[in-house]
């Protein structure tokens, strides 16, 4: 059975001129165990359907249309106790900085603790076990006594691994990690990723990988989702989409990929700039930028339409068909 569908999903937010949509009709599925990547340039939407996922969009912005599904069961219009429930026991979050998913004033120790108690039925002894043992799974040294250590304490590298530890101790099911490394030093990103990888492998757990990093999507996630301006472009398994991909903003993000450093916020393949969620053109939002463009991509927004193995919204796929 699939983990997580989401259907249809739009969430939008109230402006000085009417709502704008930050994300609009976003339709994907997670199976169990599953990594997927989600990719797309800065504004895309991707930090915006974790956030509508784990519950945690901030108001005044919300849920106008759509549903998610976590094991068949609806959670897009969850109370927020018992949302926050499901938020650690059946899904977990990994954000770019450490230092928001963790508290300063609670040792790594209290924190884990807790919330394995929250989830789980533990005694406090055993807690501290599972949470000791978490700590040596995700590579930290001597936990035993680093258990008892505040966050500042670590490094930067070392307090990401601990909210791994955090988000994978009460079992959940999924975890949405939001560019996970993209705040740590490069000589340790490498060594995060590999954390998570092998951590989603040996715990079943499916992981929705958010990064800028094509390498990291190749190397670490099953499926891959494309996000343009608040819409998946394309979607299916990596081998798929990165080796043929179908949609030309995804043809554009592959030949830009050789780069290394700061984040590619502007294609160097592709001339043009996003569209801002108020200032999205009629038809296809890529058609301004797009080499391919033909008529009716002015005129008609293009459905997301495939197979599970792959599917992409452009017209000149219905043209050509997949
Ligand atoms: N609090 C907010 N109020 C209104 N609009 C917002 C808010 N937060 C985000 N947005 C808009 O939602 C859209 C999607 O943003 P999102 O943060 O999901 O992008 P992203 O793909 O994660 O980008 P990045 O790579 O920079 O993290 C953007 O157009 C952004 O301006
Ligand atoms: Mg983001």
């Amino acid at each position: 059975m699939t983990l997580l569908t989401v259907e249809n999903l739009t969430v939008a937010f109230p402006g000085r001129r009417g709502t704008v949509n930050a994300i609009e009709d976003v339709t994907l599925s997670v199976s169990p165990g599953e990594i997927l990547g989600m990719v797309g340039e800065s504004g895309a939407g991707k930090s915006m359907t974790g956030a509508a996922i784990i519950g945690l969009i901030e108001p005044p912005g919300g849920i106008t249309q759509g549903e998610i599904r976590l094991e068949g069961d609806r959670i897009d219009n969850l109370r927020p106790e018992a949302m926050r429930r499901i938020r650690g026991r059946k899904i977990g979050a990994i954000f770019q900085d450490p230092l928001t998913s963790l508290n300063p004033v609670l040792t790594v120790g209290e924190q884990l603790i807790e919330t394995i108690q929250t989830h789980l039925k533990l005694s406090k002894a055993d807690a501290r076990e599972r949470a000791i043992d978490w700590l040596r799974r995700v590579g930290i040294p001597a936990p035993e006594a680093r258990i008892d250590t505040y966050p500042h304490q670590y490094s930067g590298g070392m307090r990401q691994r601990v909210v791994i530890a955090l988000a994978l101790c009460a079992e959940p099911r999924l975890v949405i990690a939001d560019e996970p490394t993209t705040a740590l030093d490069v000589s340790v990103q490498a060594q995060i990723i590999a954390l998570l990888r092998r951590l989603a492998r040996e715990t079943g757990v499916a992981v929705i990988l958010v990064t800028h990093d094509m390498g990291v999507i190749a190397e670490t996630a099953d499926r891959v989702a494309v996000m343009y301006a608040g819409r998946i472009v394309e979607v299916g398994s990596v081998a798929e989409v990165l080796t043929a991909p179908k949609h030309p903003y995804t043809s554009g993000l592959m030949a830009s990929i050789p780069r290394i450093g700061p984040r590619p916020d502007v294609l160097a393949q592709i001339e043009g700039a996003m569209p801002r969620p108020n200032a999205r053109p009629e038809g296809c939002a890529f058609a301004p930028r797009c080499p391919h463009k033909m008529d009716i991509c002015l005129q008609q927004r293009p459905k997301l339409e495939g197979s599970e193995e792959k599917s992409v919204a452009c017209h000149l796929i219905e043209e050509v068909s997949v």
